[in-house]
């Protein structure tokens, strides 16, 4: 039952999925209105939402991007389908683009998008390496990614997340390894948050070279 809830999570199928993807956008609601305060997001940005699932996040981010373009781009068919019609009258007006598609592959030329949002997924990406060379290729120089996840490796929440991280074959990374992660793919984490209440991490980073990495990251993890 747990393992099928979280391949669902992981990639939504079907009636059920589409219910699931709908009930994250009211789950994941708090966690992603406290990430986004952490990243500053232009009212004339081009964002794109990897993962975007029901389309709650595309709202917000068109929201804060109000003169803005903002695209979402999942692999579930069923995760776009409803956050088109989430996301139905922006899309009309041009303001909002949901694509399918993996976050290995991602149909956008180089430099593209001045933030990158990523909300509770990068746990099911299948090399996260690739995914975010992926992303560093679609992002600007100026450009800013927002990981935020509702579980980290090291939470008071730990031994919880370890079950659901096992049962669902997914990872989960503590404060430290999502440094080491980023460096090794050519980012800077600029500042990671948590909130050691929920167990909510916010992760931000730019693109840097890995010479000027280290001793820049700023950590808000008391
Ligand atoms: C737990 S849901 C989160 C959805 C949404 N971001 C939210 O916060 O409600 C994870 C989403 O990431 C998507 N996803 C997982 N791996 C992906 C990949 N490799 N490429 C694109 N989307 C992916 C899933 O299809 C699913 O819709």
């Amino acid at each position: 039952m747990l393992g099928r809830l979280l391949s669902q999570s992981g990639k939504p199928r079907g009636r059920f999925g589409r219910f699931l993807v709908r009930g994250m956008n009211l789950g994941h609601s708090g966690l992603t209105r406290w990430g986004l305060t952490k990243v500053e997001i232009r009212e004339n940005a081009t964002v794109l939402d990897i993962g975007c699932g029901g389309g709650r996040t595309l709202e917000r981010l068109a929201s804060l991007a109000s003169l803005g373009k903002v695209v979402g781009i999942d692999y579930s068919e069923d995760a776009v389908a409803v956050a088109r019609k989430r996301n139905q009258r922006l899309i009309a007006t041009g303001r909002v683009e949901v694509l399918h598609g993996s976050v290995s592959l991602m149909p956008f030329p180089d430099a593209t998008f001045d933030c990158v949002s990523a909300v509770e997924t990068y746990y099911f990406w299948p090399d996260i390496a690739a995914g975010l060379a992926e992303v560093r290729r679609v992002m600007k120089p100026s450009g800013q990614m927002v990981i935020i996840a509702g579980m980290y490796s090291g939470s008071r929440f730990n031994k919880r997340n370890m079950r659901l991280i096992r049962a669902g074959d997914m990872r989960c990374f503590s404060v430290q390894e999502f440094e080491e992660t980023l460096q090794d793919a050519g980012f800077s984490a600029v500042a990671v948050s948590v909130e050691p209440r929920k167990g909510w991490i916010c992760v931000v980073s730019e693109l840097g070279s890995k010479d000027h990495i280290g001793g820049k990251s700023q950590r808000d993890t008391a």
